[in-house]
């Protein structure tokens, strides 16, 4: 359970193996297929972020984009994206944004957390 202040926002997670510490390079992004979730693991600045693996534009794979300060740069028509909630960096108040998801590390396992459908 999230620690928000508001009920109705409150989403639970399941956490599951994605990878291992070292399997992602420093800079880089990944894709994996989490629970039918494709989704973009990355490394930026020691530290890991999640978020879908589609480019909200053109549905590019954002895990093969240009990664920097926190953030991915899409490969396709550059678009960049905020790695730590998956927001649009070229334009913050948009709704336009990708999904993302929290992580967490179990020992060198690199675990992504999925929403639990009520
Ligand atoms: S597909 Fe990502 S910016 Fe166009």
């Amino acid at each position: 359970m999230t620690n928000c202040e508001d009920e109705s926002q409150r989403v639970d997670y399941e956490y599951h193996p994605a990878a291992k510490v070292g399997d992602i390079s420093e800079g880089e992004g990944k894709s994996f297929t989490v629970c039918g979730h494709v989704i973009g693991l990355f490394l930026s600045e020691g530290n890991y972020y999640a978020i879908s693996d589609f480019c909200p534009h053109q549905g590019a794979s954002l895990s093969g984009g240009y990664v920097e300060q926190g953030r991915v740069m899409c490969p396709w028509h550059a678009w960049k994206f905020e790695l730590k909630d998956g927001s649009w960096a070229d334009s913050p108040t948009s709704p336009i944004r990708c999904e993302s998801y929290p992580v967490r590390l179990v020992e060198d396992e690199i675990q992504i957390g999925i929403p639990v459908k009520e």
